[in-house]
């Protein structure tokens, strides 16, 4: 089956379909079932990471799938421990030979870690490592408009997306406004609140029900309205082709606002504010 997920072009010319799969936890030969099932499904992005210790098993799935490598996007993201240069350099070069692959389409700083302080090394070693052809498309995840601001001061290069968290208990409206302001695609992880109690929420049920669709494929819509890149995990194959059946339907303006009203200041899932959350 071809895909059918509509696609967003980023700054640098690199298209993103708006739905991608979610690899935490995907690991082994499971996970290679899974991901082979949603590339079948239509899936072409998927969200990987050198800490989800699962680049191989993603490498592993593109081998076993019938879909050619350049139609895939395959992401995955930079350890905090990595930030220096010549580490960072050494840890993209060990990213793409988990995976064996010979580049990444995307690839991102997992956590800007700002106490740490070499989040700009880091972004140096990502601008390099495009300039060398082992990876397409160069982003940013968790970074607030600090940390943004700062890697465009220094280095004059915009990231292509940031993936932050984001669902409708925390929608990120003024790190969203940002973004548009500065061309950067937002990514939202956890898009469904990692299934969380969002997933019986009374507001979106109604909604749902008037479309005749699911909580989760209405969350989806509209991460999808929000101009955000969503990346669910599933696991299921029933669920993973669930959360692509969204393109045939649309959320109207009070809809949107009625979900957006859920957002709360506290809203993060795991109290993981970037500003002081530190990730290695
Ligand atoms: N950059 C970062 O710092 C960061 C942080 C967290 C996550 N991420 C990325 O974002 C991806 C998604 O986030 P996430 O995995 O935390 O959470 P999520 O995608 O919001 O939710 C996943 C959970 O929802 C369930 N689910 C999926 N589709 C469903 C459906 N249609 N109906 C009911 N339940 C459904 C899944 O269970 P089943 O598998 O059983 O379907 C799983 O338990 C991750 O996999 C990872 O790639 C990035």
């Amino acid at each position: 089956m071809g895909s059918i997920i509509p696609e967003i072009t980023l700054n640098d010319g690199v298209k993103l379909p708006v739905v991608g799969l979610g690899t935490y936890t995907l690991r082994g030969s499971e996970g290679v079932q899974s991901i082979v099932h949603a590339i079948r499904s239509g899936y072409r992005l998927l969200d990987s990471a050198y800490n989800y210790e699962n680049e191989g098993t993603v490498g592993e799935a593109v081998r076993r799938s019938t879909v050619p490598r350049e139609e895939l996007i395959i992401a995955s993201k930079l350890p905090g421990r990595y930030h220096t240069y010549d580490k960072a350099v050494k840890a993209i070069q060990e990213s793409l030979y988990r995976a064996q692959l010979d580049y990444y389409d995307l690839y991102l700083i997992h956590w800007p870690n700002p106490n740490q302080g070499h989040y700009v090394e880091a972004w140096q070693a990502l601008i390099d490592a495009k300039k060398w052809g082992l990876i397409r498309s160069i982003g940013v995840s968790n970074f607030l408009p600090d940390h943004l601001d700062r890697l465009i001061e220094q280095t004059g290069v915009t990231p292509s997306v940031n993936q932050i968290e984001l669902h409708p208990l925390f929608n990120q409206a003024e790190q969203r406004q940002y973004h548009e302001a500065h061309g950067i695609v937002t990514e939202s992880w956890s898009p469904l609140a990692h299934g969380n109690e969002v997933l019986n929420h009374e507001t979106i049920r109604q909604i749902a029900e008037r479309h005749g669709k699911s909580i989760s494929q209405t969350i989806l819509r509209w991460h999808v309205q929000l101009g955000a890149v969503s990346i669910p995990k599933s696991a299921s194959a029933a669920r993973q082709v669930e959360n692509l059946s969204i393109f045939d339907f649309t959320l109207d303006e009070e809809e949107m606002k009625q979900i957006n009203g859920l957002s709360r200041p506290d809203g993060r899932i795991r109290n993981q504010d970037p500003a002081v959350y530190e990730e290695f």
